[in-house]
This record gives C-alpha cells, structure tokens and sequence, in this order.
C-alpha cells in the first residue's frame, strides 16, 4: 500500500515537471505562431496588392524593403527574432547558419521522398527557444523565383543587380523554398 503510494507520488511529480517544462515551450510556441502568423499575412496583403497595382518589378521592394521592416516591428512587439532562409538565398544576408541549414536538408529530404511537411509552427528537433515554418513555392512567387526563362527581363536584371550572387531562381510550384526561422527570446 504505502509502496504504491510512493510510486504514483513519483509519478505524479514527474508529470508536474513535465508540464511545467512544456507549458514553456507552448508558450514560445504560441508567441512564435502569431508573430509569424502576423508577419505572413502582412506579407502576403503587400505583395498582392504591390503586385496588382506595379507587376513584379514594383514588388521586388516589399521582398527587400519591406519584409526586414515589418519583420523588425514584429520582433519588437513579440520579443522575438524573425529569419528568412533558405538552402539557396537570393540575399547571402539570410543564408541559413548551421542548425537551420541541417534542419532544411532534412525537410527537403522528406518533400523529395513524397512525404509532406509539417504544418504550421513547429519546434527545431531538441530546441525549446527555436521554432520554423516551411514556406513553399506559389504561382505567385514564380515570377521573381520561377524559371528564368518566365522571369520577366526587366524584372530578371533589376534581381540580378541588387542581388549578382541570386541562387533563388528555377524554383517549381510546391518545391521547398526555405523556412522563417523564429527565435523566441
Ligand atoms: C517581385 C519579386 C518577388 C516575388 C513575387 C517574390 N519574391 Fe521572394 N524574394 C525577392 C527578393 C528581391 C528577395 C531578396 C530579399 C532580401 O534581400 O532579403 C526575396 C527573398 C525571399 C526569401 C528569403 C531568402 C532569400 O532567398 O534571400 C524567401 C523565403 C522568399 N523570397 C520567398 C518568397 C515566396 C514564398 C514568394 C511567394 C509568396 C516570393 N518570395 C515572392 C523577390 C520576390
């Protein structure tokens, strides 16, 4: 009797620990998931008006300009750290470091074995503090990262301007282009 006790009282501060330790990091999860839902949607509004109104050559701007705008006021609200990147950067600035580029080979290994990826904001395998969501090609990115050969020639020289070193090019709809990496503080 007083064994059993013993043992469900083990038991049970083991669960309170563990609750303890991941309500933390659903916590992070959670502020993660609205910063990156609020930088998304921002995004996106941008760029489909931007594109509407000025084609892709006035849209280059809200991918360069804007994105590390809006990205730095959410950071400041949120408390976190907002990183666009990939396996093949147009701007060597968001070029992946060492945990992020292991974690988009992994993904892009699982997208090319027919699995899909996971949705939404996840955590980084054994890290409580960094989260990721995966960002796949659209119709609509096709035209600054798509086949050069569609990639409007106005629009192809003012990339390769800014950006001489572009490896963000070729990308087919569906294809993984990289992750926003969140670091929640
Ligand atoms: C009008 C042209 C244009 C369109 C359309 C566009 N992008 Fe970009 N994209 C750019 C430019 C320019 C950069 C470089 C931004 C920088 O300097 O950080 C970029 C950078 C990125 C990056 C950061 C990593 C890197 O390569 O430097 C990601 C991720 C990205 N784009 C995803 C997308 C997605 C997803 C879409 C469609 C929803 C899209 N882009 C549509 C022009 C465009």
């Amino acid at each position: 009797m007083k064994k059993r006790y013993y043992v469900t009282t083990i038991i049970a501060s083991l669960l309170i620990n563990m609750n303890s330790v991941s309500a933390e990091e659903l916590t992070r999860q959670a502020i993660a998931t609205k910063a990156v839902g609020q930088f998304g949607q921002e995004m996106r509004n941008k760029l489909v008006e931007s594109l509407k109104k000025n084609g892709p050559s006035g849209a280059i701007d809200i991918c360069a300009k804007d994105a590390p705008i809006i990205s730095s006021r959410i950071e400041h609200e949120y408390g976190v750290v907002i990183k666009r990147t990939s396996l093949k950067v147009r701007n060597p600035q968001n070029a992946p470091d060492s945990l992020e580029k292991e974690l988009l080979e992994s993904l892009s290994a699982l997208l090319n074995s027919g699995k899909t990826l996971p949705s939404g904001v996840v955590a980084f395998p054994n890290n409580q503090q960094r989260f990721y969501k995966t960002v796949q090609m659209e119709m609509a990115c096709l035209q600054c990262h798509g086949d050069p050969k569609i990639i409007n020639e106005r629009v192809r020289k003012e990339i390769t301007a800014v950006y001489p070193d572009d490896m963000a090019i070729g990308y087919k709809e569906g294809e993984l282009r990289g992750i926003i990496s969140i670091t929640v503080k």
